[in-house]
């Protein structure tokens, strides 16, 4: 298959152009920056790179402003503009394709759910969040962000492609500078204990697991709107951090954390289960965190990261930690 990436740079790209490379697709990836066989767009214009999305299979759009930052008004502007308009000019470039593709794979976010305790999402019976009482009202924004996001999706005219927003949870690989290393970092330092009680619930996935979930969406004709790319088994922070501590065989530590990042990211219960997936018979080779946790720690093992220097050269701090 032809598999169009439009912001397949970053952490979720390179899960997905490494493993569907690997399967042998031809996957081209949309980036602002080019480099090798990437193509230029701007991620808000129509131009020549529209000619990829005509007579390709699929489209996967992940492009969008880091979320990993400090709640800026120029930073939540950003983070809002760069989702919707490339959702909107993607969806653009589909409708003018002569051949256009049969599926649509638009990211979006379990951050759309309330923030809660008492009970996990799916799709069908699950809260959408913006209106929870005791919580700062910004956090809202990112529920706008996430809500227009699919929305310019819905509302392109595409008759001929099916359209899919992936609500995916923090995506879980040992690549340097994913969450799960910025983890593992800290729990080694002995920083990998609760942040603020850690009640608040982590909703993950496994990046092999996501890359399934991915192929079974492309392959599942039946499947439309909206769909939760997480792990069965969301836990609350601190049992997250004491898995990953016997993990590495460490013991009780503190959570510390240099707070660049908005606390929303780090504070937010984001319980989400995956209603559709499950319903539709996909299943997860790791469900559970401990079984996650302990594969990502023995591939992170094998790239030889423990002996190796920081982050891209950075710090391991909260504001690697808080994708999606
Ligand atoms: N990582 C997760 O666990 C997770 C979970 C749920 C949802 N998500 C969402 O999934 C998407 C991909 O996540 P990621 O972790 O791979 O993010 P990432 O590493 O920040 O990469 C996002 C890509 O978006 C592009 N981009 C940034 N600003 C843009 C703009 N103004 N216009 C057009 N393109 C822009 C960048 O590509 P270029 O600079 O090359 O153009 C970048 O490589 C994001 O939208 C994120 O919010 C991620």
């Amino acid at each position: 298959m032809k598999i169009v990436i439009p912001g397949g740079t970053g952490q979720v790209g390179a899960v997905l152009e490494r493993a569907l490379t690997a399967q042998g697709h031809d996957v081209v990836v949309l980036t602002r920056s080019p480099r090798g066989r990437q193509v230029r767009w701007d991620g808000s214009t129509l131009g020549d790179w529209a000619a990829q999305v005509d007579g390709s299979d699929v489209v996967i759009n992940l492009a969008g402003r880091s979320v990993s930052c400090r709640y800026t008004k120029e930073n939540l502007a950003a983070m809002m503009s760069s989702r919707v308009d490339s959702a909107r000019v993607v969806g653009e470039a589909i409708a003018a394709a002569a051949r256009p593709p049969r599926v649509w794979l638009q990211m979006s976010t379990a951050t759309i759910y309330a923030h809660r305790f008492d009970a996990a999402n799916d799709e069908r019976d699950g809260v959408i969040g913006g209106h929870e009482p005791d919580v700062p009202g910004y956090w809202g924004y990112s529920v706008e962000i996430a809500k227009n996001w699919e929305a310019e999706q819905e509302r392109a005219a595409t008759p001929h492609t099916r359209k899919v927003a992936l609500r995916t949870a923090m995506v879980m690989s040992p690549d340097r500078g994913g969450v799960f290393d910025v983890l593992s970092r800290l729990t080694r330092l002995g920083l990998g204990g609760p942040v603020a009680g850690g009640r608040q619930y982590v909703s993950w996935i496994h990046d092999r697991d996501f890359v399934r979930a991915v192929r079974f969406l492309i392959d599942r004709e039946d499947l439309t709107g909206a769909v939760n790319l997480a792990a069965p088994g969301p836990l609350p922070q601190r049992e997250l951090m004491r898995e990953l501590r016997a993990v590495y065989k460490r013991q009780a530590e503190i959570g510390a954390f240099a707070l660049r990042t908005d606390t929303e990211l780090l504070l937010k219960s984001r319980r989400v289960v995956p209603g559709r997936l499950l319903e539709s018979g996909f299943t997860f080779d790791h469900p559970t965190w401990r079984s996650a946790a302990m594969d990502l720690a023995a591939r992170r093992r094998a790239r030889g990261a423990l002996t190796a220097s920081p982050v891209n050269g950075r710090r391991p701090t909260s504001s690697n930690l808080a994708r999606g």
